[in-house]
């Protein structure tokens, strides 16, 4: 199995509110959530599928070939409001996203998404953007380095490793994971290595993709073309992750945000999306056994007023 999709019910479950509508998976990965999104919509639906990642996208194209109500784009989905002009289309009845990366890029030793193979230093899901993580690490200020791992990954061994690492590039570039995992390996106490080896490897990722600014892009385009009654729904793995999707609903959800002491409201706020998840939904027991990989997903949903 290339991917296991999360939540898989709960997703078709809160997403689905017309079975003829418009729907969005801004991160179709290899179509595990669409496909089974798929069989509950009716012929005359159409599921428009983004993937920064070509070989995700590449997927999906020969797997959705014969389906006519499919259409893909190898986009950030920062661009939904555009790719939805693009498809002549006014409005989505529903926006999905299962944020992070696939089990295929997490298992693939060449895209180099994993410290547990050697690899090139990489982290790009886009390999057409500009900057790499060995090039984030060879060339970025050693105080640039400390606030990446320390924000994107709270890894509290920040300063230790950003200074070992600009001293390192003295004498040899970095180039692969495993330069990385050396320094890291040489700083940390065995016990906590693997979980310090994730925080840097996913901080890294995170910047070198720009995840957080995307994400919250991606809520307000997909909150501008969201018809009434539509669904978002959001899949997340990492807190930071979390805790933009959750403030952006509450935010959306405010009526007024006048300081209690204003006599009246003159912030003209706009209340835009109704929270339909009060709690996180989280995969059951039963799932995460089958699924390790799920244990961290946290689902969000919100309705479009
Ligand atoms: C967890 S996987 C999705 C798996 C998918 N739901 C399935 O069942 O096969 C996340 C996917 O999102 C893609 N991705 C991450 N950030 C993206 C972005 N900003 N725009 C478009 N795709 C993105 C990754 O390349 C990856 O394929």
């Amino acid at each position: 199995m290339i991917h296991t999709p999360v939540l898989l019910k709960e997703s078709i479950d809160y997403l689905i509110t017309d079975k003829s509508g418009v729907y969005a998976d801004g991160t179709i990965g290899f179509g595990g959530h669409a496909e089974k999104f798929l069989e509950i919509l009716n012929d005359d639906a159409t599921l428009i599928g983004c993937d920064v990642d070509k070989t995700a996208f590449d997927f999906c194209k020969n797997k959705f070939q014969n389906d006519k109500r499919v259409r893909l784009y190898n986009y950030n989905f920062d661009k939904i409001d555009f790719v939805l002009k693009v498809e002549g289309e006014k409005k989505l009845t529903g926006a999905f996203a299962d944020l992070g990366v696939s089990s295929f890029q997490l298992d693939n030793k060449e895209v180099g998404f994993t410290f547990r193979e050697d690899a090139p230093l990489d982290l790009r899901m886009d390999k057409t953007k500009p900057i790499n993580a060995a090039d984030v690490l060879n060339s970025f200020e050693e105080e640039d380095l400390v606030k990446i791992f320390y924000d994107f990954g709270e890894e509290f061994n920040s300063k230790k490793i950003a200074k070992r690492i600009v001293e390192k590039r003295g004498t040899k570039k970095f180039t692969s994971t495993k330069d990385l995992y050396q320094v890291i390996e040489e700083l940390t106490p065995p016990n906590f290595l693997r979980k310090s080896l994730s925080r840097v490897f996913q901080a890294l990722r995170i910047y070198v993709n720009n995840e957080l600014d995307v994400l919250k892009t991606f809520l307000n385009n997909a909150t501008d073309v969201l018809d009434t009654g539509g669904r978002i729904v959001i899949i997340s793995y990492h807190s930071l992750e979390d805790r933009i999707v959750k403030d952006f609903f509450k935010y959306q959800s405010l009526e007024c945000v006048c300081p209690s002491e204003f006599p009246i409201c003159v912030c003209d706020k706009e209340r835009r999306l109704k929270i339909i998840t009060k709690r996180i939904v989280t995969p059951s027991d039963e799932e995460v056994k089958i699924n390790y990989r799920a244990r961290s997903a946290k689902m969000r949903v919100a309705e479009k007023l």
